[in-house]
């Protein structure tokens, strides 16, 4: 009856078959004087369930009676080995996966509070979901360095886990702020105050003259036709009355729709006046658009883009773990170990080398808030510095990550971004465990081109 482990093994033909104590007396061989081989692993079994692996060391091995230094050193072998194959047999699920997303619909995109503020570069909320749920636990630790517009954070969140993310751009913060905000019974009877008088105000201005959009915002005047105008100071009088959360969540659905409510081209993504008030759309099916005639009903469009939001953060905030953190910091990715002291897991897409100045893009929102970001602050605009401005970055996540680091890139042809970046996190001292690569058709190029993205998993 007593059949020795090896025996067993001989029989089953199968490690899978046997116990974890028996596979530890494959290992060992023989027990000590005072314990014989299966005792003695059940004892090293036991001491190893409730230890993480990463933190076992041979002296702590070497304290069982009958494991001398070369028995330890086998173990630890043993379970680091175990450890990169199990790595490994997990790989071609992730890269199995379709990651191209071609048939999302555009409601998927912005599923949820995505909707809430357009961004430049930003994710579909898609790719952090899936690394989330594939590489994190409930309660895990997850951090964008480089936030935008929130979409890692609302991610984490839903899966159940804590959430940092840094930018340094103040309405990418406003937006990440907006698209997290903890719903109370008092929050939402102000949207509700505020869904109240826009349905109920019939296109009357409320107290005209208390908010000057010249004011607020010297370009306005060729920004926006003056009727625009007087409504648009209209809603910011009345938000100004409620609590910052909501006045917060409230300017960020204005801001949204501040581009197409403005004199800017509708075929371009950086706000840019036509040469005259008559022109053609170019995106849109090379449609006339007349900018003194053509109707814009601001309250309408507020009050459909509020009473959506409502309903999505209503959403987001229902059934949710009330202990979760979800902190969108303004902050300098450089120095984000001064923020942030560990996590679990980092997914971010970092800025482009010199190509977008998100002041530039949004700058009808940053110009109405009164916003601006110091150049210096943003990496990428120093065409010179972008290596060495992200390798501070990398540092900066080695110094608090002890799990996964997913990175978002395009393929970058002429500066080869993606696979300098690439080498800069490898020579970082973190291990490449994942490369997927993902076709994306450019929605908003007219030729519709289709580029490659990469998806880098690096673990530390
Ligand atoms: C590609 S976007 C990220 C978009 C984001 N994944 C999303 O879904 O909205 C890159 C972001 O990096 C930010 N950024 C640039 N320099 C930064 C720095 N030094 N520290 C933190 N954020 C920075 C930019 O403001 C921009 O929001």
């Amino acid at each position: 009856m007593d059949e020795k482990p090896r025996e067993k093994f001989l029989r089953v033909k199968d490690p899978r078959k046997m116990s974890t104590e028996e596979l530890f007396s494959i290992l060992l061989g023989h027990g000590s004087p005072s314990s014989n081989v299966y005792d003695l692993s059940s004892q090293i079994s036991n001491f190893l369930r409730h230890k993480p692996i990463g933190s076992i060391t041979t002296s702590d091995l070497e304290e069982f009676d009958g494991i001398g230094d070369v028995k330890a050193m086998q173990i630890l072998s043993a379970l680091e080995l175990g450890r990169r194959y199990y790595d490994r047999s997990k790989k071609p699920e992730l890269a199995e996966m379709d990651w191209d997303f071609a048939d999302l619909k555009q409601a998927d995109r912005q599923r949820g509070v995505h909707f809430f503020h357009h961004y430049t570069a930003k994710f579909i909320p898609q790719i952090p979901s899936r690394i989330i749920q594939y590489y994190a636990h409930r309660k895990s630790v997850v951090v964008d360095p480089f936030m935008g517009s929130g979409t890692t954070l609302v991610e984490a969140n839903i899966n159940g886990c804590h959430s940092f993310g840094l930018d340094t751009n103040p309405l990418a913060v406003k937006i990440s702020k907006a698209k997290t905000m903890r719903l109370t019974k008092s929050i939402l009877e102000e949207i509700d105050d505020f869904i109240f008088w826009l349905s109920n105000n019939h296109g009357v201005l409320y107290k005209p003259g208390e908010i000057s959009m010249v004011d607020l915002y010297p370009d306005s005047g060729m920004w926006f036709r003056a009727d625009v105008s007087q409504k648009i100071a209209s809603i910011l009088t009345v938000i100004k009355s409620y609590s910052p959360e909501v006045r917060n969540f409230l300017e960020v659905g204005l801001s949204n729709l501040l581009k197409g409510m403005s004199n800017a081209r509708m075929d371009s993504v950086t706000p840019t006046l036509p040469a005259s008030s008559i022109y053609i759309d170019r995106k849109h099916y090379n449609r006339e658009v007349n900018n003194i005639s053509r109707d814009i009903p601001v309250f309408r469009r507020m009050l459909s883009q509020v009473r959506r939001m409502r309903e999505a953060i209503l959403d987001f905030n229902t059934g949710k773990d009330e202990t979760l953190i979800c902190e969108p910091m303004m902050g300098d990715a450089r120095k984000l170990s001064s923020f942030v002291d560990h996590c679990d897991l980092v997914i971010t897409s970092p800025p482009y080398w010199s190509a977008q100045n998100y002041n530039n893009i949004h700058k009808l929102s940053m110009g109405l808030f009164g916003m601006e970001t110091e150049i210096d602050q943003e990496i990428g605009q120093n065409g010179k510095s972008y290596l060495d401005d992200m390798n501070f970055v990398i540092m900066e996540i080695g110094k608090i990550l002890k799990g996964h680091f997913a990175i978002v890139m395009g393929h970058d042809e002429s500066k080869l971004t993606h696979d300098k970046l690439f080498q800069l996190i490898t020579s970082n001292g973190f291990t490449p465990v994942e490369t997927i690569t993902r076709q994306i058709s450019n929605q908003v190029s007219r030729a519709k081109q289709i580029k490659n993205e990469y998806i880098y998993i690096f673990e530390k």
